[in-house]
């Protein structure tokens, strides 16, 4: 694998989320933008990222294709974004012009080196991950429901992208500056796992998700991550043919 393969999966991947049945007449509940409006506009910002600090550091690793490959990365956020944002439009939520989240996660992305940069990312590919597994429950809107499984599939692959940028950075690291890194980043997960509870735990309460299911899920995909830094011959470039059913189950 290398990251030509990866720039060939997010061209091929691009403009994926242009399908979805977009004429789907259902409007939100109030009930239902009451539990899943608030993040979803935090999120919809979050979404957008001009990523200029990840390409400035992109030279950090001498391959080309890699520099490819995050321009993908970035343009296929920028479609989650759109995509969205055209959601709230349709349900008459206002887009937010600023969000604390996706200010607090650009000033992570701007400190430190490469590794820094992709390990916060992979950080934000993991919980949303689970986040969007959630949405995915929280409301009866087949639209969302659609949108929520594109972007899981999608954060999925991001995991794995994030993770084989690490496993090329990892042999410049030293085992003991590795080790105590993915001990960091451990915490970091955690901490923004625990913000987002405490922030948009409507969202995670409508799709089924109690405190307890909620660090279970972030742990179980967090351990993913981990799992494929330790065996980076099981990192997997292409999609699902099936997306993933989330896994948490809808509060009756
Ligand atoms: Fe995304
Ligand atoms: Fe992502």
């Amino acid at each position: 694998m290398t990251f030509a393969d990866w720039a060939r999966y997010f061209r091929a991947n691009h403009a994926h989320l242009a399908d979805l049945s977009w004429d789907d007449p259902y409007q939100l509940t109030q009930r239902e933008k009451r539990a899943a409006g608030r993040s979803l506009q935090h999120f919809q910002r979050f979404e957008t990222s001009e990523g200029q600090q990840l390409q400035r550091r992109a030279a950090a690793l001498p391959d080309p294709e890699y520099a490819a490959a995050i321009r993908g990365l970035i343009s296929e956020e920028g479609d989650h974004s759109l995509a969205l944002g055209r959601f709230l439009d349709q349900q008459g939520l206002p887009r937010l012009r600023r969000s604390w989240v996706n200010t607090a996660f650009r000033g992570l992305r701007r400190w430190g080196s490469l590794e820094t940069t992709v390990r916060v990312l992979l950080t934000a590919e993991v919980v949303g991950t689970v986040y969007f597994r959630a949405l995915y429950h929280a409301s009866f809107s087949g639209l969302l429901q659609q949108l929520s499984l594109r972007i899981i599939r999608d954060e999925q692959m991001h995991v794995n992208f994030q993770c084989f940028t690490l496993t090329q950075l990892r042999p410049r690291a030293s085992r003991l500056g590795w080790g105590l890194r993915q001990l960091l980043h451990g915490g970091l997960t955690a901490g923004t796992a625990l913000v987002v509870w405490l922030c948009f735990n409507r969202t995670l309460w409508a799709g089924g998700m109690g405190p307890v299911g909620f660090f279970a899920a972030v742990a179980e995909e967090w351990d993913r991550a981990c799992a494929l830094l330790r065996h980076p011959e099981t990192i997997c470039i292409n999609p699902p043919r099936t997306p993933q059913r989330p896994v948490a189950e809808r509060a009756a």
